[in-house]
């Protein structure tokens, strides 16, 4: 298999760790490279469900290697329970096939302390954020005042840099939030511990990548959120605080672009958001609800409720061009059956101009109306079908509507949660 990417083309949970985890089969090294453990990546294999916040979806196949890149913000206890979990099910997740980036940064309790006492401060403005700590370990990574997961491996700097930057965060937690402040002491020993723990798996991913792709290895990249929470890209205020997009791996993995081969963008079906901000497209009405339910809607990460809406092309056409695109893999098409009419927005209409392109402006993102084209639904289970030729043809109508708009041709189309439940139409994916 070449090099691939699979990146979310709308607000994250488009069901990315499903497509790595099928897509794994035909890759040797599975590489996240940013986010944290905001993400929630479900798999379902062999009847279990996996959700993965940190480690690569792809580490469930025993003879892969699984990479933490530089760009993630790691939380160690995070990192810790999940390699545990695994282990408990019987999945050998050592130091030989996980590896995290010594340059990644780590999750400090008062970037978590900070998150929840800003968010609980905005009150109604909120952003909704995961509260796992992601926007103020990213600004600490911005100030150059970070701890990085190599400072694991020296406890003097360790210890060092936290007692200096407490003195900061607590004088804000306090002073400005009204919040707790953080004992010093706690953390250095618990971080000391969690230094223990993780340093076997800390390594060079940057080179581990090279020398793989020099050697003819083939390479999957797992995004994690989506194009639309992007810190630059998406609905700003309303986004994580990386740079979910692409363009990113060169950095947050430490590659040059000219190993990134196929770009795939996961579509859901329809549209979800979990957290505030835009959605053009959303339904408050039993119809919002309908997908709500056969989709179970519910975040993996914070178990709340995802906001439904119709499919929104003019978002997906923004991520086919940041991304730069060369393949769509369509999920969750199961979850539409059953409604007679689907409808996919084309274009918005922003104070009565015809527009293709999602505005910056979030007053005028808030003022844009979702013009619709109109389809038939079905009736039919489609949970079964593993060929094109085996779905209705209003099914196979909407999925032709979708290349047709984006421009950009549909790989795959999952029609259920687990591994099998796909039809993939361009056997390049697999092996
Ligand atoms: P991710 O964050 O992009 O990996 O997506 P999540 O795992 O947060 O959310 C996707 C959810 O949809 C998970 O519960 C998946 O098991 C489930 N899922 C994935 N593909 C399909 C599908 O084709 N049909 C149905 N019904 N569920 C799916
Ligand atoms: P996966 O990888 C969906 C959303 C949060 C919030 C905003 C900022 O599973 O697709 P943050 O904690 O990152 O500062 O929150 O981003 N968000 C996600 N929404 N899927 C995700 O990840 C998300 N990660 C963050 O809900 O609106
Ligand atoms: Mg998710």
């Amino acid at each position: 298999m070449e090099n691939m990417v699979v990146v979310g083309t709308q607000w994250g949970d488009e069901g990315k760790g499903k497509v790595v985890d099928l897509l794994t089969a035909g890759a040797d090294m599975v590489v996240r490279y940013q986010g944290g453990n905001n993400a929630g990546h479900t798999l379902v294999v062999g009847g279990k469900k996996f959700i993965f916040h940190l480690i690569p979806s792809g580490i469930l196949y025993e003879d892969k290697t699984c990479l933490i890149g530089n760009g993630l913000v790691v939380d160690p206890e995070v990192l810790l329970g999940e390699i545990a979990r695994l282990k408990d099910a019987g999945v050998n997740v050592g130091p030989q096939r996980l590896v995290l980036s010594e340059k990644a940064h780590l999750i400090m309790p008062y970037h978590k302390a900070i998150d929840a006492a800003r968010e609980a401060a905005k009150g109604k403005v909120k952003i909704g954020t995961t509260g796992r700590g992601i926007g103020p370990c990213y600004e600490d990574k911005a100030a150059r005042i970070g701890i990085r997961a190599i400072d694991l491996t020296e406890p003097g700097v360790l210890e060092e840099k936290i007692r200096a930057n407490l003195k900061e965060k607590n004088f804000y937690l306090e002073k400005f939030l009204g919040a707790e402040p953080l004992d010093a002491n706690a953390i250095v020993n618990k971080y000391m511990e969690f230094a223990n723990q993780l340093s076997p798996y800390l390594g060079d991913v940057s080179l581990i990548l090279y020398e793989a792709a020099s050697s003819g290895k083939s390479i999957l990249f797992e995004g994690a959120q989506g194009t639309h929470l992007d810190v630059d890209h998406g609905t700003y205020p309303f986004v994580t605080s990386s740079n979910p997009v692409a363009g990113t791996i060169c950095s947050g993995a430490g590659i040059g672009p000219n190993i990134l081969r196929h770009i795939i963008g996961v579509v859901k079906a329809y549209t979800t958001r979990v957290g505030a901000g835009p959605f053009v497209t959303e339904l408050e009405d039993e119809t919002g609800d309908y997908i709500q339910e056969r989709g179970a809607e519910f975040g993996s990460t914070t178990g709340r409720r995802r906001r439904c809406g119709w499919l929104d092309l003019v978002v997906v056409k923004d991520s086919a061009r940041i991304n730069g695109l060369t393949a769509l893999a369509i999920t969750k098409l199961d979850v539409l059956t059953g409604l007679d009419k689907l409808k996919i927005c084309v274009e918005y209409e922003l104070d009565g101009e015809r527009i293709q392109a999602r505005p910056a402006s979030l007053s005028a993102m808030a003022r844009c109306k979702p013009i619709y084209k109109e389809l038939d639904g079905w009736k039919e289970d489609i949970s079964g079908a593993r060929k094109l030729s085996e779905l209705p043809s209003e099914a196979k109508t909407y999925l032709k509507e979708i290349e047709e708009i984006t421009g950009v041709p549909i790989s795959l189309v999952s029609v259920g949660p687990a591994r099998e439940e796909t039809i993939v139409i361009d056997e390049l994916l697999l092996p």
